[in-house]
């Protein structure tokens, strides 16, 4: 069970600045939402604890240790997973290769059969077609694909950046029980970046509402499901 902390963390692209010195803490076994309008710095935020961008300041704790200086890679195999925003599959490649894609670093053919049999499991949609190019499926099952291959690194944290954009209601609930049987049965820790903040709140056992770079309220989900401010901003209330 992993504990990451994010300590004042600063991050650019180029000389503009995305994050002015953002801070949280995801306990272990939890699902945390970060939540906030456009451009506010959710997807920079996961890049950053995936290693795939730059800190120009701040810390990313894990466990104790800071492992803002190591690779992406190297994060996989401390447990950290990204799905990433827009899902980014290989469209020519069939649902089994994409899965097998975040496998890439576990070595055991045991541990990626093992993780396999789990994603099917979750998402029996996934395991019909997993002979068929990524590209041909719907978008709801891209996205199920998306969150598996993220899992066949078997992560303990597992990060979800936009899971429900653009797909339909049915299956976007379908999606959130797998999110938390995921939490509840294998304790792991999720952090859900979505634009649909009421579902992420009602998920959630901690939630960030990100403005601009910076956090700018935290509590737990129920908490902010009742924050005037989240409610007139986010949940058109
Ligand atoms: N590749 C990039 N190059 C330059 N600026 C970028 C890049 N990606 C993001 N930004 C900028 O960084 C800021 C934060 O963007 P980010 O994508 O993290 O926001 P977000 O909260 O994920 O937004 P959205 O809800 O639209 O996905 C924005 O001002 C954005 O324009
Ligand atoms: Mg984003």
């Amino acid at each position: 069970m992993l504990t990451l902390e994010v300590k004042d963390i600063v991050v650019h692209y180029g000389l503009v600045e995305a994050l002015h010195g953002v801070s949280f803490k995801i306990d272990a076994g939890k699902i945390v939402a970060l939540i906030g309008s456009n451009g506010a710095g959710k997807s920079t935020t996961l890049k950053a604890l995936m290693g795939l961008k730059k800190l120009t300041s701040g810390s990313v704790v894990l466990d104790g240790k800071r492992i803002d200086g190591t690779h992406a890679a190297q994060r996989v195999g401390m447990g950290i997973a990204l799905s990433p925003e827009g899902r980014r599959l290989f469209p020519r490649m069939s649902v089994w290769e994409n899965l097998m894609v975040g496998a890439h670093t576990v070595h055991s053919a045991d541990k990626r059969h093992r993780a396999l049999e789990r994603v099917y499991e979750l998402f029996p949609r996934v395991q019909e077609r997993r002979n068929q190019l990524a590209g041909s499926l719907s978008g709801g099952e891209q996205q199920m694909v998306a969150i598996g291959r993220a899992m066949m690194s078997e992560p303990q944290i597992l990060m979800l950046d936009e899971p429900s954009l653009g797909i339909a209601p049915k299956i976007v609930s379908e999606i959130a029980n797998a999110i938390r049987r995921l939490n509840q049965e294998a304790g792991i820790s999720v952090i859900l970046v979505e634009q649909n903040a009421r579902l992420a709140l009602k998920m959630s056992d901690d939630a960030y509402v990100f403005e601009q770079g910076v956090v700018i309220r935290s509590g737990s989900g129920q908490e902010l499901l009742h924050d005037t401010f989240v409610q007139k901003a986010f949940l058109g209330i």
